[in-house]
């Protein structure tokens, strides 16, 4: 065997490497350790015992050195000096930037939590009332905001230019206009969906009964503490035959224990809307008097009752309703001899703004987008 046909892929001077097969070997170990250390997650003291301590690794290559000649011991021992200079040194450059060290990754640290957003209040507002209708069968829908002046007006029995149309301050779309359904308007409120509603059972089923709960945007010409040009209605609109106003009465009822809680109560009182016959416009006991109007107050003049400032007479209105006008039925093709209804129509951010506790002085906060305002809910 010639002295150089043994050559390794080591570091030290490959040319006087001797052929020896034991040296080849050591030759490899030191290598190996290199490139081991490297790989290494131990922590610095770990790293530090398992390749330079007394038991390390570099200690037991060392040993070998003692069976090699002297020529060979001569080329280990500069292989191991060589070598012991590598690890310190890498140690050491590890010991000098911990950060970057640290900085790989650790599986142990927890993950890093992805902030998580929650829908609008208002739109948590329309699932619990769509929530409450549709337990006692209605069904939920949800008709244009950009509506043809018929289903929003005139089907409703509010002919052209009948001054009742001025409470509800509509927006005009600049669009041409439909030559049966009149004008495109933003709806003023989800009284469209009553004749709407009426050509889709009759389409689907040839008769009653209905009962719908429509929620959806409306738009008016009204902007303050109380008022948003857009906000949002829910209708309900029950037809079949022999209903009556107890059914109306009953259903508010309902609404009002659910949604504001057991102890509430509804009243009705007469009104007028074209729609209906006979009116009512719509109230709930406040919950925080009770429905008395007056709270007990314990200050230095002793205890007493004062008005309820929430409430001011007891009750809160929220909104209208009555007992579906004939005209309405014939407009949507119900015979009104045969069936009657009830229907109602309230604006849920009022119906939400007024729960207890809330103490929401102006309405307009619901859209302007401030989320230091809106992660309260
Ligand atoms: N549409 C009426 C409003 O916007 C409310 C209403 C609906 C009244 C249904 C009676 C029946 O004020």
């Amino acid at each position: 065997m010639s002295p150089n046909s043994n050559q390794t892929q080591t570091t030290i001077d490959k040319k006087s490497a001797p052929t020896n097969g034991q040296l080849k070997a050591f030759i490899n170990q030191a290598d190996q350790l290199k490139q081991q250390i490297r790989q290494e997650t131990l922590s610095l003291a770990e790293l530090k015992q398992k390749y330079l301590g007394k038991n390390g690794l570099f200690k037991k290559l060392s040993a070998q050195i003692t069976t090699f000649d002297a020529d060979q011991k001569r080329q280990a021992g500069q292989l191991l000096n060589h070598l012991k200079d590598n690890l310190t040194h890498y140690i050491d450059n590890l010991t000098k930037e911990p950060l970057n060290r640290q900085s790989k990754i650790d599986l142990t640290l927890p993950g890093l939590k992805s902030t998580q957003g929650h829908i609008h209040p208002i739109s948590q507002a329309i699932e619990e009332i769509s929530d409450i209708f549709e337990k006692i069968g209605f069904v939920r829908v949800r008709y244009p905001e950009v509506e043809w002046d018929w289903y929003a007006f005139e089907a409703v029995n509010m002919p052209k230019n009948h001054p009742s149309r001025d409470e509800w301050e509509t927006f005009f779309v600049d669009a041409p206009s439909h030559h049966d359904k009149g004008k495109i308007v933003l709806t003023p409120h989800t009284s469209n969906g009553q004749v709407r509603e009426m050509e889709r059972v009759l389409k689907k089923y040839g008769k009653p009964p209905i009962r719908m709960v429509n929620i959806a945007r409306t738009y008016r010409r009204q902007q303050d503490v109380t008022h948003t040009q857009m906000f949002h209605q829910f209708e309900g609109l029950v037809i079949d035959e022999d209903i009556n106003i107890q059914h109306l009465k009953g259903t508010i009822d309902h609404f009002v224990r659910e949604f504001y809680g057991p102890n509430t109560k509804s009243r009705i009182r007469p009104f007028h809307f074209k729609f209906t016959e006979p009116s009512f416009e719509v109230d709930f006991s406040c919950s925080l008097c009770d429905g008395t109007g007056q709270i007990e107050v314990t200050d230095e003049k002793g205890k007493h009752q004062e008005k309820c400032k929430f409430c001011k007479s007891g009750w809160h209105e929220v909104g209208g309703a009555g007992m579906v006008h004939p005209n309405v039925l014939k407009a949507g093709g119900i015979d009104p001899d045969k069936y009657t209804g009830f229907a109602f129509g309230w604006g849920v951010e009022r119906t939400y703004t007024l729960r207890e506790g809330l103490n929401l002085d102006d309405i307009r906060l619901l859209y302007s987008a401030d989320l230091n305002f809106l992660q309260q809910f």
